[in-house]
């Protein structure tokens, strides 16, 4: 997967990719940059991919955008957030040190344990980033315990209200409850303490929080680790929650204990922003199964990888509850003109490039099959069971299903070869897979 260009669903450019970052309209066209190491198709030292779009549908891969190169980040650039400030774009970011670096693996941390700072890189156009003359280190190590945690604190997500900045990080009260930690600015380059939260509804750690306000509702999506413990495939899973925030007393809270982002098993790490129309737009990493050191898809050049991306969605609330359709945008891709049709279950669905489209209804009892992916309502809840397209070897989850909905419901389906993409009554529920139809697992 190197091409230049992917279609839809960004994929990793023959290398690994994790986190979407930096999610941004600026200047007239998207910009998504994500966490890739690009030596290989597993992870190790992070760097940020750049990849670029006028439409949400055609991603132009850029190559590397931010790369080690200060005493602070010289073991990885983690996630983060892009902002416009007048005209020029700020990308915050963690920065990584670890405590020793494995010797066979310089990659990786010998003990598993980092300092992460806060850091950032201006770029006047998001076309050139001086990872040597524009970086500037924001928020050290925090060191105090009772505030966050100096291994575990991490993910920036800057946003703008009123006259102020405010940034989220993710961290870990001793490694048991997740921590909401929150810094507040005047000019979004000098960051002071502002407030922060601690809950068991976090994890035992929060990764990549992301608050913001829809139809004056405070949100947040967050990505909570532990919480499944003993679930085979990841005990991590993306969030959303009812959440308050006053920035006039610096007061967080929760207002309830969150639910699935998407109820397939791979979504994670999701980053939201407003789209070129101010709508509520997000984009998540899609967790793709390997031995660590194997590899990952085969690609026609040889060159494997592993890691891609959802495609986007919106947010909103409808009469108070969170729904999350499919981007308008990628609709304009299956214009009746320029698609095959193909009949499924006696459905059609239009094709384009090797990417399909169905929208259909299904009753209770009913199964529609889409290249391997069983999609059936069964006592009311919409299950996809991909038991025969994954490869022996592999141990990951044959099925996964939404809470129960009705004895029928409306599904707008999205799929290629690596994945399926369900949008269940206009985004009431979203159910996506992968398929890993491409896996390597020797
Ligand atoms: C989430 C995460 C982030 C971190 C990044 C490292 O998937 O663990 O918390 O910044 O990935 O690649």
């Amino acid at each position: 997967m190197s091409e230049k260009i992917n279609l839809l669903n960004l994929k990793a450019p023959g290398c690994w990719i994790n986190d979407p970052n930096g999610f941004i309209y600026y200047r007239g066209k998207y910009h998504l940059f994500y966490q890739c190491f690009p030596y290989a198709a597993f992870w190790g030292t992070m760097h940020w991919g750049h990849a670029v779009s006028k439409d949400l549908i055609h991603w132009e891969h850029k190559g590397l955008a931010l790369i080690p190169s200060k005493h602070y980040d010289r073991n990885g650039i983690f996630s983060g957030s892009a902002i416009d400030v007048e005209g020029r774009l700020y990308l915050y970011y963690t920065g990584i040190v670890y405590a020793g670096e494995e010797p066979e693996n310089i990659h990786l941390s010998a003990s598993g344990d980092s300092r992460q700072c806060q850091a950032m890189l201006i770029s006047e156009n998001a076309d050139d980033f001086d990872n040597f003359n524009s970086k500037r280190l924001l928020i050290a190590p925090i060191e105090d315990r009772e505030l966050a945690d100096p291994g575990d604190c991490r993910d920036p997500k800057v946003f703008r209200h009123g006259e102020r900045f405010y940034m989220c990080l993710g961290s870990t009260h001793e490694k048991r409850r997740g921590v909401l930690i929150m810094y507040s600015s005047i000019n979004a380059v000098d960051w002071e303490y502002f407030c922060r939260l601690e809950s068991d509804r976090l994890g035992h750690t929060l990764e990549c929080p992301d608050l913001f306000k829809l139809s004056g509702r405070w949100l947040l999506l967050g990505s909570p680790m532990g919480m499944w413990k003993g679930r085979a495939d990841y005990d991590s899973q993306a969030l959303i929650y009812n959440a308050g925030f006053d920035p006039d007393r610096g007061e967080l809270s929760l207002m309830d204990e969150g639910r699935l982002l998407d109820y397939g098993l791979e979504l994670y790490a999701p980053q939201s922003n407003t789209d070129a129309c101010g709508r509520r737009v997000y984009i998540a990493w899609m967790r793709m199964q390997r031995p660590m050191r194997a590899g990952g898809n085969a690609a026609a050049d040889g060159r494997s990888w592993n890691g891609m991306m959802c495609l986007p969605r919106l947010l909103e609330l409808r009469d108070g509850e969170i729904y999350t359709p499919v981007h308008p945008d990628i609709r304009s891709f299956f214009k009746a003109e320029e698609c095959m049709e193909r009949s499924i279950s006696g459905r059609r669905a239009s094709i384009r490039d090797g990417k399909g489209r169905l929208f259909t209804e299904l009753s209770e009892g009913e199964e529609i099959e889409i290249d391997g992916y069983k999609i059936s309502l069964s006592s009311k809840r919409l299950i996809c069971d991909r038991g025969s397209l994954v490869p022996e070897g592999l141990s990951v989850s044959k099925r996964a299903g939404t809470p129960c909905i009705a004895d029928s419901c409306e599904l707008e389906i999205y799929w290629d070869e690596d994945i399926v993409e369900i949008f269940v009554n206009d985004g009431q529920y979203v159910l996506s897979l992968l398929s890993y139809r491409n896996a390597i697992t020797e």
